[in-house]
């Protein structure tokens, strides 16, 4: 995702540091190439020995030294990067580029960059609540730099609330987002998108639902209109605001699902991500089941229909390219394969839903794209970089070029 890409990373003085180390690896696994400056506070965390093994380069870390000068100078270091990442961000790094200053190699480069900064923050809840450090941080956005986080929490010193760093993963999903191009290669297509649960009544209150938190689904909708489709995203119940430019139809059952997607034909892609819940109760009773006196009842659950596999069959009305999803808890891959084959789609995303792959609900993803041609397995990342390379997958294909 990171291929051909440069990062610079400012690594700032505060404890959440540690969290950079990981960072510059999983940045690397991307594919990125990643510099860093380490602050002189940045080095009472963590030691330039790491950062360097880490990033496989030297660390910067002082303004006045001659090697660094003559090796890599503070200009060159931002204007090689593609995307300036300061992590940790702290209160006092952050007013240093408010007011401009220019006092260490860090704050030097920043002020000579001339590319975008993407700050992820990270200190005590007070500070940050503090009118200067708010002062501060709408400044900064007001001169156009990225923010991630910070998200509210325990904090290394004891007290709760806002102020820790954003999650890696988040980061990640962040220098995806900024330092992939989004040419509108997907413009006079038409997609459709699932996402989201389905919610199967019992009577008028109750229902059968799942995890589902749509959350992958909308990204997914969200990448496709990014590049330029046209794209009905149907959807289940959920939290989450329709991304800007997608079509929502919002339903609640699996039969309405169906109903929406066919409705939405023809399309040229189908990517079907809700979780739909398998089974409906066969009556739904029309008033509250009361149970006064009376047994719990027995609930006869009868099959909801495969969208998925309706969308997939022959018939001149089938999108050119169906995706299905593959929640799996064991045996992923191989019950993911067999699972395309049986509902006859062309490509099926797998991925591990069990407690610990963490997918349902949460903000990342392990996936493997299982093709006619083979399987690809993806590093752990946002749903919405994963969303965006799968877009990018389907441009390809439906532009004809190789995916
Ligand atoms: N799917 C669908 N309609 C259904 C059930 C599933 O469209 N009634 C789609 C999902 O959106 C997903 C794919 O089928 O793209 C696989 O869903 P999954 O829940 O993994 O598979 P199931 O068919 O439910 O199989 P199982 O529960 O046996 O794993």
């Amino acid at each position: 995702m990171l291929k051909d890409k440069s990062v610079l990373l400012i690594i700032g003085g505060g404890i959440a540091a540690y969290k950079s180390l990981e960072l510059i690896r999983r940045l690397r696994d991307l594919g990125a190439e990643v510099r860093c400056i380490l602050t002189a506070g940045g080095s009472e965390f963590i030691t330039a020995l790491s950062v360097a093994s880490l990033s496989g380069h030297p660390v910067y870390a002082d303004l006045f030294s001659l090697k660094d000068e003559t090796e890599m100078g503070h200009i060159r270091l931002s204007r090689e990067a593609d995307l300036l990442v300061v992590a940790p961000a702290t209160a006092n790094l952050m007013a240093k580029m408010v007011a401009g200053a220019a006092e260490d190699l860090a704050t030097t480069t920043l002020l000579a960059a001339d590319k975008p900064v993407l700050l992820c923050p990270s200190m005590n809840v007070e500070m940050w609540k503090k009118p200067s450090t708010r002062r501060n941080v709408l400044q900064l956005l007001e001169d156009g730099v990225l923010l991630v986080g910070p998200e509210a929490g325990d904090l290394a010193c004891g007290e709760v609330g806002m102020g820790r760093m954003a999650e890696v993963d988040e980061i990640v999903d962040a220098v995806v987002d900024q330092l992939t191009p989004r040419a509108r290669i997907l413009e006079g297509h038409r997609a459709l998108v699932t996402a989201g649960p389905t919610h199967e009544p019992i009577d008028p209150v109750r229902y059968l639902a799942n995890r589902s938190s749509g959350k992958q689904g909308y990204a997914m909708a969200a990448a496709l209109s990014e590049l330029g489709a046209e794209t009905v995203l149907v959807s289940g119940p959920t939290m989450l605001p329709p991304p800007a430019g997608v079509q929502r139809q919002s339903v609640e059952t699996a039969q309405e699902m169906l109903e929406a997607c066919l409705e939405a034909l023809p399309v040229d892609v189908a990517v079907c991500v809700a979780a739909v819940g398998d089974w409906r109760v066969s009556l739904d009773a029309p008033q509250k089941l009361k149970k006064r006196g009376k047994r719990p009842p027995t609930l006869k659950l009868v099959e909801n229909p495969d969208i998925l596999s309706r969308l997939s069959e022959p018939s001149n009305r089938r999108p050119e390219l169906v995706v299905g999803f593959a929640a799996e808890t064991e045996n992923v891959v191989p019950f993911a394969a067999e699972k395309r084959k049986r509902k006859g789609c062309d490509w099926i995303v797998a991925n591990d839903v069990s407690t610990a792959g963490g997918a349902m609900g949460g903000n990342t993803n392990e996936v493997h794209l299982i093709t006619e041609t083979g399987t690809e397995s993806w590093p752990r990342a946002g749903k919405a970089a994963i969303a965006r390379e799968l877009a990018q997958r389907i441009a390809h294909y439906l532009n004809h070029e190789a995916v």
